[in-house]
């Protein structure tokens, strides 16, 4: 397989093995186990002197093809495929840590990401300090001789605020920690994190991976070294696998990803620029426009901007969920990445758990709104806007 393929051509073919039937499309190995030619064979295999598989939970045919192709698409030497996005977080994070370890991660979370460094970990001895990821001083104040792990999803959800990933990466060596980003907002096309020296990337594939809203999915993917050291025992023995009808959907989901991103962006960026000339609307946050409040960091690190807009209606909760009600293609979603414009109040859905405090740390209002747009066409997109905003 060639390393200088580029994207389009290593998510259509990346990691492609082909069973002796010569198949086109990715095959789907649904089996538990595997069978030896002897006892011999079976030993040498549970030795690791030979590099079969053994059992599903460990590694299987299907999923090897999906965690390949992700590796050459990231630059990554080895990843694991996992069950959803949250097993692969939780598996990222709880695999390098022990009690007595210190983590310090961005405020600006998703929710259940936010659950497993601020809750679940200090619940084993493990502390963890949130920061406003935005300002590097803020990070490097929080290290403690004892942080093992750092942990940034950029841009963030919902507010789409960049934080600066080579920065945080160089304090992390520093002090031997470890770098986790969640890419999943930037997709692989947009954000290449262990180029900008992170040390592990996850993502949830039930976003963009998959793109049609079908299953879940995650993946971890790092060097080598340091799957085998931290991951490897931690993903056999407490078993996120992924199952591999899931790993053939999102092989096959990721063949049009480059496709699907290049529209879902143009339109994002389209209707941030209509959304910016309504009168009911006080803020749009767009990672393409110039008004971004980090526009230098993403000039830096970002290849595209998303296909994510976040916007503030200046008449509160009110005025949001009238707009939600009004639109017609594009749909009242918590999900995002899909080929179906899906749009959210996240103060009422994704982050309604967060205290008003924690909610107006990271500019969540009664009036934002975070839109994920999809595949339709984009003047469709804007004329339902155009509709919905006549109404309120
Ligand atoms: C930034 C981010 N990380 C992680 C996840 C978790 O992924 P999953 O739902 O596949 O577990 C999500 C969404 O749900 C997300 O938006």
């Amino acid at each position: 397989m060639s390393k200088n393929w580029r994207p389009a051509t290593t998510l259509v073919h990346g990691g492609t093995l082909r069973s002796p039937y010569g198949e086109t499309s990715e095959a789907i190995f649904l089996t538990q186990g595997f069978v030896y030619e002897s006892s011999e064979a079976a030993e040498a295999r549970f030795k690791g002197e030979n590099d079969g598989y053994i059992y599903a939970r460990y590694g299987s045919p299907t999923n090897d093809m999906f965690e390949k192709r992700m590796c050459m698409m990231e630059g990554a030497e080895d990843a694991r495929a996992m069950a959803s996005g949250m097993a692969a977080v939780a598996a990222a994070v709880l695999c390098q840590v022990k009690a007595g370890d210190h983590i310090v991660a961005a405020r600006a979370l998703f929710g259940s990401c936010r659950y497993v460094v601020e809750t679940l970990a200090p619940r084993y001895g493990v502390e963890c300090t949130l920061v406003d990821g935005r300002d590097l001083a803020n990070w490097e104040a929080a290290i403690r001789p004892n942080t093992k792990v750092m942990f940034l999803e950029s841009p963030t959800n919902p507010t789409l605020e960049v934080i600066d990933v080579a920065g945080v990466a160089k304090l992390a060596d520093q002090i031997g920690a470890k770098l986790i980003v969640d890419n999943v907002f930037a997709t692989p096309l947009f954000q290449k994190p262990l180029e900008l020296g992170a040390h592990v990337v996850v993502y949830s594939a039930t976003k963009h991976i998959d793109g049609q809203g079908r299953c879940l999915g995650g993946v971890v993917l790092s060097s080598k070294e340091w799957i085998d050291e931290n991951l490897h025992d931690y993903f056999r023995h407490t078993g996120p696998a992924m199952s591999p009808f899931n790993a053939w959907t999102l092989l096959k989901g990721v063949e049009t990803l480059p496709l699907r991103v290049k529209q879902q962006t143009a339109s994002a960026a389209a209707i941030a620029d209509f959304l910016a000339e309504q009168g009911a609307v006080s803020k749009v946050i767009y990672p393409g426009r110039k008004d971004h409040p980090q526009a230098d960091i993403i000039a830096k690190q970002m290849t595209g901007g998303s296909t994510l807009v976040c916007f503030e209606l200046k008449g509160g909760k009110e005025a949001a969920f009238k707009l939600q009600n009004a639109l017609e293609i594009i749909k009242i979603s918590n999900n995002l990445g899909d080929a179906k414009s899906l749009i959210t109040h996240p103060a009422t859905t994704t982050h309604k758990n967060l205290t008003d405090e924690a909610r107006a740390e990271l500019g969540i209002s009664g009036g934002t709104v975070r839109l994920s747009c999809g595949i339709e066409d984009t003047q469709d997109l804007i004329e339902d806007f155009e509709k919905a905003f006549k109404g309120i």
